[in-house]
């Protein structure tokens, strides 16, 4: 028995006595796994060993727990016990985007008030004309292919919107890559670097610099063009800087606050610092938002009593508008954010995350030691029977419920952390609920879903590379017909010039 102890518990179980799949010689489990569908196999294995289990990738070994209350634990024991892992901070460095979500320690510290405050609520709101001008542009796109009958690229465009909106908000750049006749290039780039970057990190060995440079031929040309992309926002930023002093201390967006704060003597923050913070926000902001927003459509293709009572809430909320013009309108979406709550339940697009001990301690009864890693597991406890009755069903009421209904589902409500916990929680989770109510409610209002599905129909598989996402959705949409008792929709919103 082992005799690790903290404030709060007394370790009974050492991380190698755990249950597991059984792990080969030198390899572990590394060829059990398939990189595409690493949370499946996790969970796969969570069903057989119970929580918590162990695998090792060589030398690596890893504990995975998938109980919300250790879940919560190991999340908030960040910084100071936990840390995301040391490889994925050497890898993002190696390709230049060591920014908050892969840095650590007092880096991390000064960086997250910066990227805080570039995405709280007051700053969703004064970017609110903005997020509904954009909106505009999606449903316009949409109205095109509807009134064609196009087949939509489902994530593709919606690749398109978050991009649009991320760059608008974090970096105040209008790409309008939604009505850009051209590739929407960024989004291509970003879909080449994802993968290759989750691939080094599931790889079992750190390859030689020549192996790297060998195997990275096809990304490097992607990097090289975000890279530059990043610098000529910096440039802007700058530039905007120069010409209006003022901005150091009132600066309009994220990234002239980040290089506000580069240029303050004594500040820490260094140029790489700002390009990888850049970088960070496109590749944390775009494929996120855009893969929850592309499973609660096929979600709402799927259940059409849940989408007729999203839509009634709509039409009521917008009173026949053809999208969302107001903050009180985005409030009231209620309906519209259990959908978007019961999709994330069902199909978080961050499965896992992954934490190293910068200590030994103590989790779920079992000693962690300094540099092991344990991986939260999201989804199972979310997937609980005595938590959400019928696990498996798509119901976004569950959500609303009242009376007794109502304080169960409060309990319930902790066992789904899509955004994380703790003080590493998602800053971007305002802007992503935003962008999903605002999108939801434009198709809900404007369009039916004739369509929403795999090539040869059923459920889409789901592929990770840092995020998940569904693989190959396409969407098909018919515009509605006049609403019975509405008014008519009106053509253009009044925030659409803003
Ligand atoms: C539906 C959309 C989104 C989901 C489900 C999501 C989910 C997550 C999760 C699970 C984490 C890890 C939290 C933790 O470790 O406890 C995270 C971190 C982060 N997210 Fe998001 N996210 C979304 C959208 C966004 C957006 C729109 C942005 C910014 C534009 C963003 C920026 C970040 C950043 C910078 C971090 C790192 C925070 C840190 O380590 O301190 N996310 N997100």
């Amino acid at each position: 028995m082992d005799s690790t102890t903290t404030s709060d518990t007394v370790a009974t179980r050492a991380m190698d006595a755990l249950p597991g799949p059984r792990p080969w010689p030198l390899v572990g489990n590394a060829l059990q796994i398939q990189r595409e569908r690493f949370h499946l196999q996790l969970e796969e294995w969570a069903r057989q060993y119970g929580s918590p289990f162990t695998f090792s990738i060589r030398e690596r070994r890893f504990m995975v727990v998938t109980q919300a209350d250790s879940i919560g634990q190991v999340l908030r024991r960040r910084p100071d016990l936990f840390r995301r892992t040391e490889r994925i901070e050497k890898v993002s460095a190696q390709m230049g985007f060591l920014g908050l979500f892969t840095a650590s320690g007092d880096t991390w510290r000064r960086q997250r008030p910066m990227v805080l405050a570039g995405l709280d609520p007051a700053h969703i709101r004064q970017f609110f004309p903005a997020l509904v001008k954009v909106t505009d542009r999606l449903r316009r796109r949409w109205e095109k292919a509807a009134r064609e009958g196009a087949v939509i690229d489902l994530q593709a465009d919606l690749m398109r919107y978050t991009v649009d909106v991320t760059t608008g908000l974090a970096f105040g750049e209008d790409l309008n890559t939604l009505e850009s006749a051209g590739d929407a290039t960024i989004q291509q780039h970003l879909n080449v670097v994802m993968p290759a970057l989750f691939k080094r990190l599931l790889s079992p060995m750190d390859p030689p610099a020549w192996l790297r440079r060998m195997r990275d031929r096809e990304m490097e040309p992607h990097l090289r063009a975000l890279r530059t992309a990043v610098h000529d926002f910096i440039a802007k930023a700058r530039a905007a800087l120069q010409a209006r002093p003022e901005l150091r201390e009132q600066p309009q967006n994220l990234i002239q606050a980040l290089v506000a704060a580069r240029d303050r003597p004594g500040s820490g923050v260094t140029d790489e610092d700002v390009a990888g913070n850049v970088l960070t926000m496109l590749l944390a902001g775009e494929d996120t938002t855009a893969n929850t927003l592309a499973w609660m459509l096929w979600h709402l293709h799927r259940h059409p009593e849940a989408a007729a009572a999203a839509r009634e809430e709509v039409d009521r909320v917008l009173g026949g508008a053809n999208g969302v013009h107001s903050l009180e309108q985005l409030a009231k979406l209620d309906v519209v954010e259990a959908c978007a709550s019961e999709t994330m339940r069902l199909k978080p697009v961050a499965p896992f995350i992954m934490n190293q001990a910068l200590g030994d301690t103590v989790v779920e009864g079992v000693s962690v030691r300094k540099g092991q890693m344990v991986i939260c597991l999201m989804r199972p406890p979310g997937l609980q029977e005595q938590e959400f009755p019928q696990p498996e069903r798509f119901d976004p009421l569950r959500w609303r419920a009242e009376g007794a209904a109502a304080h169960a589902m409060a309990s319930a409500k902790r066992h789904t952390m899509p955004f994380g916990a703790g003080p590493r929680m998602c800053p971007g989770r305002y802007l992503a609920l935003a962008e999903i109510k605002l999108a939801a409610a434009m198709v809900l209002a404007n369009f039916e879903l004739e369509e929403v599905a795999p090539e040869g129909g059923g459920e889409p598989r789901e592929r990770i590379a840092i995020v998940m996402a569904p693989v190959g959705l396409k969407m098909r949409l018919r515009p509605r017909g006049p609403r019975a008792g509405l008014n008519p929709a009106t053509p253009t919103s009044p925030a659409a010039g803003a």
